[in-house]
């Protein structure tokens, strides 16, 4: 009961005592995720660069250091209005200046105009969605052909939660989702162990081919 509740708003945190205390999670567990998968998608200055499931925004402040030529941009998308509220204040001066824009949406539905993403990141977020190979077919639809797309997770922690039935079902397995991307026309799909400040994480990167 409790674990299905907290699953839920770990997955979709909205305004209420339980979803605050999920966003401090965010930071304390995951930032040296947001901090990697940023790092690892090797942003370039004029690149547009997208989150998907940005619960408070550590990583899109991050990404948004490195956008500094006139044509870099930053597009958020996340479906809990509550994150794209955290989210949006926090990158207020960002979006004043044109440079960075976060969508409150379904990342199936995101109003994203087709082949003009250069690199996608996320981090702990495709266990959430409902189909997988529809996620995955919708990031390939918005990126540039040979956009790289990047995920980073903690897998014993991914594990951890799949057996206290916080996760459920088999999609938060790394290989369920490295097939969908492969079955949604991306390719060199590969996951590799990484370390930081004595923590493993593990980096999904896959190219999108067009
Ligand atoms: C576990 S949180 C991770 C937040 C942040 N990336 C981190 O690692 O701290 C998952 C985030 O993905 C968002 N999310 C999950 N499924 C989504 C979907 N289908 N479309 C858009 N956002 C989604 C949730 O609202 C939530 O903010």
């Amino acid at each position: 009961m409790l674990s299905k509740k907290v699953g839920k708003q770990l997955g979709h945190p909205t305004y209420s005592l339980t979803g605050w205390l999920v966003s401090k999670f965010f930071k304390w567990h995951n930032q040296i995720l947001e901090e990697n998968a940023v790092k690892l998608s090797n942003i370039q200055p004029n690149d547009t660069v997208l989150e998907l499931g940005h619960g408070p925004g550590f990583g899109l402040q991050v990404a948004s250091q490195l956008l500094t030529g006139p044509r870099g941009k930053l597009i958020g998308v996340d479906y809990s209005q509550y994150m794209h509220q955290m989210a949006s204040e926090r990158m207020k001066e960002q979006i004043s200046r044109g440079k960075a824009v976060l969508y409150y949406s379904d990342l199936v539905a995101m109003p994203i105009e087709e082949n003009t993403v250069d690199k996608v990141f996320h981090c702990n977020c495709y266990y959430f969605w409902p189909d997988l190979n529809m996620g995955a077919t919708a990031i390939h639809r918005v990126m540039k052909p040979g956009g790289i797309m990047v995920t980073t997770l903690r897998l014993d922690s991914v594990i951890k939660a799949a057996s206290m039935g916080v996760l459920t079902g088999d999609k938060w397995r790394p290989e369920v989702y490295m097939e969908a991307l492969q079955s949604s026309g991306f390719t060199d799909v590969r996951m590799e162990n990484k370390k930081e400040r004595n923590i493993t994480f593990q980096a999904v990167f896959a190219t999108a081919l067009k």
